[in-house]
């Protein structure tokens, strides 16, 4: 178990868990394909789990998704099933607003995706330890390491971006539960698609600080990071032995 940051504050975690893996070409949507034991979703949702200062977890599944039930770890006692919607927004959202019939406005919400089953407690316990101390939301990112090119529509070099300043945001993001909620919100009423938490936030005008991540915590997108996820999630097992 990973020690709470601050025993007085509520943090609760969201899971976004709806979406259809469409880029990994595989016959179940990647947040249930099979990796170091377990599916990628388990990994995800038991590094929160582990993190005994959350509260409750909450994961956003398709309507009508049958796979769900017929795993273990999501019929633990700090977790709690909703539905979630057509984009990865629309899934937190509806997290969120089941979240509000249990938590304070001010409670914290870490929003980690499904789809990244590598991440360290340690690294989530850090992020929650640096955000409840400032007090201002942050998200766990890695700066760039690559030259970063902009291009036209005709995949020609528009510019060079300077990467001293660039950052890969990951998840987990964490945020105060009532903000995130009217920054969505704000978002979807205006139209403006939003792929993470942090954007949703900056549009409302909200601070949003960047914790140092480790790469190891990828997003499984492509069939290839199936590969990297086991070596990493193997890595974490025999250290933790
Ligand atoms: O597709 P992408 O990798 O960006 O999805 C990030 C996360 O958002 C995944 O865990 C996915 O299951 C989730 N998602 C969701 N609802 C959607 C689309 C994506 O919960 N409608």
């Amino acid at each position: 178990m990973t020690e709470s940051p601050a025993k007085s504050v509520k943090c609760w975690g969201v899971i976004p868990a709806a979406g259809s893996g469409s880029r990994m070409a595989a016959d179940v949507p990647k947040q249930y394909l099979q990796v170091a034991g377990a599916t990628v979703l388990e990994h995800s949702l038991n590094a929160l789990l582990r993190c005994d200062f959350i509260e409750r977890v909450l994961v956003a599944i398709s309507p009508g998704d049958k796979r769900a039930g017929e795993l273990p770890a999501l019929a633990g006692p700090r977790v709690l099933l909703v539905e979630g919607g057509e984009q990865r927004s629309d899934s937190v959202l509806a997290a969120l607003v089941a979240l509000h019939r249990l938590a304070s406005p001010q409670d914290w919400v870490l929003v980690h995706d499904a789809a990244r089953p590598c991440v360290a407690p340690g690294d989530i316990s850090e992020l929650a330890r640096q955000v409840i101390d400032s007090g201002i939301g942050g998200i766990l990112a890695t700066p760039i390491v690559d030259t970063v090119k902009r291009s036209g529509d005709d995949k020609r070099v528009v510019e060079t971006l300077a990467r001293e300043r660039l950052w890969c945001a990951q998840t987990p993001q964490m945020f105060r539960l009532g903000v995130l909620r009217a920054a969505l919100e704000d978002a979807n009423s205006k139209g403006l698609a939003v792929t993470d938490e942090a954007s949703a936030m900056e549009l409302y005008g909200e601070a949003v600080q960047l914790v140092q991540g480790s790469p190891d915590n990828l997003k499984v997108t492509l069939p290839q990071d199936l590969h990297l996820a086991e070596y990493y999630l193997s890595g974490q097992r025999s250290s933790s032995q």
